[in-house]
């Protein structure tokens, strides 16, 4: 009983000591540094040699097969009419057709893809009518185009057009986005 009043004394003692010196009152002073290396550690400017890596890159490699945040591998080659056609079956639109989706599609057109194709997707852009653009950009509302499945027309949206007239849009405009500039295309030929 004695003993273990002792021991909780003691122990109470040890904390109060601990407390009272471990904050010192001047303001100069960081106080004591027991372990510098976990206090303070060394960095490294990029593109320096590193003395910690075999291979002495401080700028470490990514790991094979690592995917950027919010990229998506996108396996169909461009302007491969094989590659098209099997986006074309194997691809499922995921973006529902409503009126929120609808907007989002038609803002998204009107950006990327209006200038060309025509506010109505005739393909009488600005930079078409105005001579800018040599050549008509294919009617959007026509059979050709409405009749291919939705994972074509992303694919062409992705990868550019075969000839290469069209460029890709796969950098510019996120995923979930080209499919609903997709089902927008959709809705344009319904007018
Ligand atoms: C710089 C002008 C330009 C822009 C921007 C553009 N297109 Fe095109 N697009 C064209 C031209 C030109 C063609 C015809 C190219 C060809 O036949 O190779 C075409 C063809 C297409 C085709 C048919 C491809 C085929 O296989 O025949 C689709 C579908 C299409 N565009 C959709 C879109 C969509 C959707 C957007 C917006 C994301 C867009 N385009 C943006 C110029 C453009």
């Amino acid at each position: 009983m004695i003993r273990k009043a002792f021991n909780i004394a003691i122990t109470g003692l040890i904390l109060l000591t601990m407390t009272l010196t471990s904050c010192k009152h001047d303001r100069h002073h960081p106080g004591y540094v027991f372990m510098p290396d976990m206090c303070y550690s060394e960095p490294s400017d990029a593109y320096t040699v590193s003395h910690v890596f075999s291979d002495s890159l401080t700028m470490r490699i990514p790991v094979k097969g690592t995917i950027p945040r919010g990229y998506t591998p996108y396996p169909y080659k461009a302007k491969s009419y094989t590659d098209q056609i099997a986006a074309g079956k194997e691809l499922v639109n995921p973006v529902p057709v409503n009126a929120e989706t609808l907007a989002t599609g038609k803002a998204q057109y009107d950006i990327y893809c209006m200038l060309c194709h025509g506010k109505k997707g005739k393909g009488d852009g600005h930079l078409y009518t105005s001579k800018k653009f040599p050549m008509k950009p294919t009617s959007l509302v026509e059979k050709y185009v409405q009749g291919k499945p939705d994972g074509e027309l992303y694919h062409i949206v992705t990868t550019g057009s075969l000839s290469g007239l069209m460029g890709a849009h796969g950098a510019q405009i996120k995923s979930e986005n080209r499919w609903a500039i997709i089902n927008y295309m959709r809705s344009l030929a319904m007018k």
